[in-house]
């Protein structure tokens, strides 16, 4: 059953290398500025292969790790023996969970003692080789993707090494102990294979095993490497805690030439998961001759506040802080280190930036700070975004001010009004605060709350800024936008044009254009304006000379009709559409990339995708959870024209990296295939055996999706008295928000793959 699917899944796997063929894009030469021991830079070491996406110690994983990942890559491989005392790779001790053995021999577990710890399982010293080898790899962590479960078998060390052909092969021996009390000697497999294959680093936490292995290994390159577990577990050879090790690194010299530590050493977290100051670990160990790898690094974790969900930014601050660089990473996606390390460093503060994408906020730096505050807007400029963009509500009293929603209950704290609450069929079914029923008086001393779209995968945002800032009117944003040197525009989003002129007696349109006129934008202010709507009669009521408008495509979509974009062409410059309707994606991978940036912009009208995330778990598998990837892969591969980003600061960074510049693309900076991985996996894996109901296919854009009556007048009305609920109203097109939820959220994969089991 399992090498049937074995070959299959061998077919598309050299499908995928082709496609990430890369042409050995030359190594730097060496940049003197690398503050490692020796001024090389610092090696990226892949733990299992790319364990983040295959099963860890697969062939898979091996190979792709190589294929797209620095040409000096480190292959690791946690070493367990077989009751034959041949080595395998494998991640843990147990083989329980990273494998199918349970199916393969029922009822062989049992139970040992590992480290004083009795423990039940299934282990690889009551199998032969022979046996292991036909047993499938699975992955191991739950929350990643179980859909290349079982294609491919248990390796041997030197299977493994003869298959990938690292540049640096890693050993690591986590138990010698457990296994010398069966009689299987890691150190005579060690020195049996050190004579068939190049070991690199040979890392282990038992001090006697390293030890024991310095004098015959002492003619070799081999190095030999201290892990370090938590500070309070107690080393078994020495019977002193790692934390009171770690005390004598000069002792550590004396029968290793490095160490291996959990980050957390190098930049602890305080209890509310920010970095505080980094240790002197680095430095102090360097000075004594060691070199430090840094463990624990994967893109489908919690990270420190402090990295706003960019794992290359947290990569940054251990080989690119201008105190010291570690001398290697441990990592389960080693793409992610491998640009951080040759496209990202030393950027330095005047790398010039190519011109696409243009980097537009959404709501500021609303990644980081509560959306459309003074602080959301302050950071978004100094994160380095082109344009800021502000979604103008309206006060009873009539004046413009930037917040997402209209709806205040959904972005401040905004309790003591609640009697003031209503319903607006026009605007969403359950009752809300709406800003048009506060006066600006009241609604400037609301606390603005930060979003945190993935509180559910318990993904918040900056915690320690979540009321910060306050909310700006249109005339402030405008202001500030036009004190910046580095922005290029700002764009400004109306809504709900006609329900405010209908019901409410204001002309937001008027509005906006009376604060650009008063603010002193006009056709030759070097800012650029852009006036954005989901409703065509919006942008045909403004001035076009003036300004750039920017049609908002409100529903996702599978490509347009030329006659439609047509129509859209008489009244915009350019659209928004929503990323899935340009690389839809489907139990977390890619299917395919539409046709719609090109179809748009054969009609000359730029296009911007929104809304995009730097958490994993907004990002497809195929982008390897790492938002680089993801802002590569629309720009390079979608061709897009612009990004609408909660984090202007990543995208910004995207567009100064070194390896867009570079005359061949390194592996690390291609984007990703839309497809390449589906063709992998077939149909997705679910819990029910019949046939999946036929989804809605995804809808084309047709000229009655754009078409509407012209604004209307306004009808002026008691400005003070609080909106009627007016049922019978036809909500207009454009005036309602489809939530598409195309996500895959952390909480169903979970799901997913439990079931599986
Ligand atoms: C293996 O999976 C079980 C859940 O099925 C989990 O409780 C356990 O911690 C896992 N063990 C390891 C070593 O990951
Ligand atoms: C495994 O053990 C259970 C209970 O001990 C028994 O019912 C079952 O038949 C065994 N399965 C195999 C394949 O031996
Ligand atoms: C290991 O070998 C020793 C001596 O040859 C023997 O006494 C002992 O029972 C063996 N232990 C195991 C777990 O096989
Ligand atoms: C090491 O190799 C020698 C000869 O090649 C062999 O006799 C011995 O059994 C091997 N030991 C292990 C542990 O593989
Ligand atoms: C080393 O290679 C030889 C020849 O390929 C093989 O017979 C031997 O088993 C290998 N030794 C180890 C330890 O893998
Ligand atoms: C470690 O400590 C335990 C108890 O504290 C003691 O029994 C054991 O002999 C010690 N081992 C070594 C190697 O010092
Ligand atoms: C550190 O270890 C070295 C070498 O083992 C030893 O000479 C020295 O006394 C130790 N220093 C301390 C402070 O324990
Ligand atoms: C991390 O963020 C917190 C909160 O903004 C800040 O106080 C701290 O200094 C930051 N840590 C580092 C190392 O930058
Ligand atoms: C900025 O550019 C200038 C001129 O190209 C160069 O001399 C300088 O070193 C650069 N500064 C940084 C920090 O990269
Ligand atoms: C406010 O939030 C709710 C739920 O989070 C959502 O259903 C509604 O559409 C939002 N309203 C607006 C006007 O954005
Ligand atoms: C739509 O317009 C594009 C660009 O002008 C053109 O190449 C294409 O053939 C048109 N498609 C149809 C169906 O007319
Ligand atoms: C993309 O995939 C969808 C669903 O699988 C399919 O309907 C559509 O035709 C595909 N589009 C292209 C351009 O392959």
């Amino acid at each position: 059953m399992f090498s049937r699917k074995k070959i299959q899944v061998l077919g598309g796997l050299i499908l995928v290398l082709q496609l990430f063929v890369f042409t050995s894009a030359q190594r730097r030469s060496s940049n003197p500025e690398w503050l490692t021991l020796d001024g090389s830079p610092p090696l990226v070491i892949a733990r299992g292969g790319f364990s983040g996406l295959f099963p860890d110690s697969s062939a898979t994983a091996y190979q792709f790790a190589v294929g797209v990942s620095v040409p000096d890559l480190v292959v690791w491989c946690d070493v367990q023996l077989s009751r034959d005392g041949i080595g395998i790779c494998f991640p843990n001790i147990k083989l329980d969970n990273s494998s199918a053995i349970q199916n393969v021999f029922p009822n062989a577990s049992n139970s040992y003692d590992v480290n004083g710890v009795p423990t039940n399982g299934y282990f690889s010293i009551d199998f032969t080789f022979e046996e292991l080898s036909t047993v499938p790899l699975t992955q191991g962590i739950y929350t990643r993707s179980p859909a290349f479960d079982g294609a491919f078998p248990i390796q041997s060390v030197e299977e493994v090494f003869i298959q990938s052909e690292p540049a640096g092969f890693w050993l690591n021996v986590q138990h010698d102990e457990f296994y010398s009390q069966h009689n299987l000697s890691m150190r005579s497999f060690i020195l049996n294979a050190s004579q068939n294959i190049s070991i690199s680093h040979i890392s282990s936490p038992e001090v006697n095993f390293l030890r024991g292995l310095g004098r015959p290994l002492a003619s070799t390159r081999t190095k030999l490497v201290l892990r370090f577990l938590d500070e309070d577990a107690i080393e078994p050879s020495t019977n002193q805690t790692y934390g009171s090790l770690l005390t004598n690194l000069s002792m550590i010299t004396t029968f290793a030439s490095g160490i291996l530590v959990p980050k957390a050493y190098i930049w602890p977290l305080d209890a509310t998961s920010y970095l505080l100051p980094h240790t002197s670990l680095v430095e102090d160990a360097h000075r004594v001759g060691l070199e430090v790898f840094a463990a624990d690094f994967a893109n489908d974790v919690s990270i420190a506040y402090n990295y706003s969900y960019n794992p290359v930014a947290e990569y940054g601050f251990f080989i690119d802080n201008g105190d010291f660089s570690v001398d290697g990473v441990l990592s389960d996606f080693p793409i992610t280190p491998s640009e951080a390390r040759d496209c990202f460093a030393h950027l330095g503060s005047n790398a010039s930036a190519q011109a696409k994408p243009l980097v537009i906020s959404h709501d500021g730096a609303s990644g980081d700070f509560p959306g459309c505050t003074d602080e959301a807007y302050a950071h978004a400029i100094r994160d380095g975004a082109d344009v800021i963009d502000c979604p103008v509500q309206m006060s009873n009293d009539g004046v413009p001010f930037c917040l997402s929603s209209v709806n205040l209950l959904n972005n401040t704290l905004a309790t003591q009004f609640r009697t003031l609450m209503s319903t607006v069929d026009e605007i969403q079914p359950a009752p809300g605060l709406f800003t048009f029923s506060l006066s600006w008086t009241d609604i400037q001393g609301l606390t603005p709350v930060i979003s945190s779209p993935y509180s559910d995968s318990l993904l918040l945002r900056n915690p320690k800024f979540r009321t910060a800032g306050r909310i700006v009117s249109l005339a402030d944003f405008l202001n500030l936008a036009k004190n910046s040197s580095s922005l290029s525009g700002v764009l400004i989003k109306i809504e709900n044009a006609q329900y405010l002129a209908v019901n409410q007696g204001m002309s937001i349109t008027d509005a906006v254009s009376d604060a650009l006129d008063e603010a002193g934008y006009n056709s030759s202010t070097a800012t650029k304006v852009m006036i954005q709507s989901t409703s065509s009669s919006v942008l045909k009521a403004m001035r076009r000379d003036n300004y750039e408008l920017v049609y908002e495509v409100d529903e996702t979509i599978s490509g347009a009709l030329n006659d439609t974009i047509a129509d859209i062409q008489t009244f915009a410059d350019s659209v928004v559409v929503d990323r899935m309707s340009v690389l839809p994606f489907k139990a977390g991978f890619l299917q395919n990339m539409t046709d719609v940036v090109s179809q748009f912009q054969a009609f000359n009208l730029s296009v911007y995708v929104q809304v995009l995330m730097n958490e994993f778990s907004s990002i497809p598998f195929d982008a390897f959870s790492d938002p680089i990837v993801q802002i590569n892969t629309f720009v390079n591969a979608a061709n897009v024209d612009g990004v609408i980003t909660d984090f202007p600061k990543t995208a910004a960074a995207y567009k100064r990296n070194l390896c867009l510049k570079m005359d061949e693309t390194p592996a690390y900076m291609m984007p990703a295939q839309p497809g390449a991985l589906m063709s992998l996996v077939g149909p997705a894996p679910g819990p029910t055996a019949g046939p999946a109901p036929a989804a809605a296919p995804t809808p084309l854009l047709t000229v009655e999706d754009v078409a509407e009556p012209p604004l209307p007048a306004v009808v002026p009305s008691s400005a003070s008295s609080p909106p009627e609920a007016t049922p019978t109203s036809r909500p207009t097109n454009g005036q309602q928000q489809v939530a598409v939820s195309g996500l895959l959220s952390l909480l169903a994969l979970i799901v997913a793959a439990a079931l599986l089991f």
